[in-house]
């Protein structure tokens, strides 16, 4: 046994190994540069350890071996804190709850688009308005009178037979419009000359639904009741609108027709857009095709609401607005309309 003298003894060594690990296990860890700051504490060539080992030459030989061991398991120890440390610098124990990265993309708000048929009416009513003419509504449920006896359709009138009406059951003297003219009625009963108005609306017909027919569509009527309002203001203002609609490339003509609220009446017929007048399906190879029905307000019509006809004089129209969007977008089935498929419905915000 070698004999001499020795600083520590065994105890005092365990005691600074306990002690180092407390502090170890007391370290800051989220200070900057945690596990490199650890590293050169207790692991550097000038550690914490590596003078502890140092020590263990002042322990007594048969001393030293055990001494090794707790040594070694101290080194052991501080490494895998070590590790520790490291990992937390790659994945922090800081809450990711509240982390927001703001190099994603956006979340995306996708925002409704208008109906084609909105669209098209919009337009309808802004060209008028350009022309002074002012916007009336009247009721969808109507009577036997607004829609029909106040524009010279008497009861048995042959014409009444033109449009398959809806009656209401439970009120047989009310009905669902058969076309916007009775929103005309409406005005000139509660207005006096001079009158100029368009009256978009939605209206009703017993039709069988197909490609070409619906039980609902729109129109948009219009009244213009002034002194010497003549035939040329009507086909002036037509024209006007028919230029501002589709553009200046596009033919006009009016054909004589029959209306029992109109004298004369005609019909317009734009120069077809889809096939440039060369003839396709949509113009039933006529070049042609209707888009509205006009004339001089029948002076009976005129009286049935005391407007003195000696003074004065109106024309009025009434267009379709499936038939125009149709043209616009050369729409070939009025049933997609109604459908709500999202697909038809997205194609035409931006377009007018
Ligand atoms: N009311 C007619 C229809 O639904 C359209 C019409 C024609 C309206 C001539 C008018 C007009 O105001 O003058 O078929």
């Amino acid at each position: 046994m070698e004999l001499g003298f020795y600083l520590y003894t065994m105890d005092q060594l365990t005691q600074q190994i306990a002690e180092c690990k407390a502090e170890m296990a007391a370290f800051d860890a989220q200070q900057p540069d945690a596990a490199e700051v650890f590293r050169i504490k207790y692991l550097g060539t000038k550690g914490i350890i590596k003078n502890l080992m140092a020590e263990m030459k002042q322990v007594a030989p048969d001393q030293r071996k055990a001494m090794g061991l707790l040594m070694n398991d101290l080194k052991v120890h501080a490494e895998q804190q070590l590790e520790l440390l490291k990992e937390q610098v790659v994945s922090p124990s800081v809450s990711t709850a509240d982390f927001i990265d703001r190099t994603l993309p956006g979340t995306a708000v996708t925002v409704g688009t208008r109906h084609p048929l909105s669209l098209v009416r919009n337009e309808i009513v802004s060209i008028f308005r350009r022309l002074g003419f002012a916007v009336a509504e009247g009721p969808e449920i109507e009577d036997d009178w607004h829609n029909f006896g106040a524009m010279n359709l008497p009861e048995d009138h042959p014409a009444r037979d033109m449009q398959d009406t809806f009656y209401i059951q439970q009120q047989p003297a009310w009905l669902l419009r058969t076309h916007t003219s009775s929103v005309q009625a409406r005005v000139m009963e509660s207005q006096k000359p001079p009158i100029r108005v368009i009256c978009p609306g939605r209206v009703y017909r017993n039709e069988t639904i197909s490609a070409r027919a619906h039980c609902f569509f729109h129109q948009v009527e219009g009244l213009y009741i002034d002194e010497q309002v003549s035939f040329a203001d009507l086909k002036q203002t037509l024209y006007f609108f028919v230029q501002e609609m589709f553009g200046s490339r596009v033919k006009v003509r009016f054909r004589p027709s029959y209306f029992p609220f109109t004298e004369p009446s005609a019909e317009m017929d734009i120069s077809c857009l889809i096939c440039e007048g060369k003839g396709c399906n949509i113009c039933k190879h006529s070049g042609w095709v209707e888009i509205l029905g006009s004339g001089m307000v029948h002076p009976k019509v005129l009286e049935n609401f005391s407007i003195d006809t000696n003074r004065y004089t109106g024309f009025a129209f009434g267009m379709g607005v499936e038939r125009i969007t149709q043209l616009k977008f050369q729409i070939n089935d009025l049933r997609l309309y109604s459908q709500n498929d999202i697909r038809f419905l997205q194609q035409f915000t931006g377009v007018i």
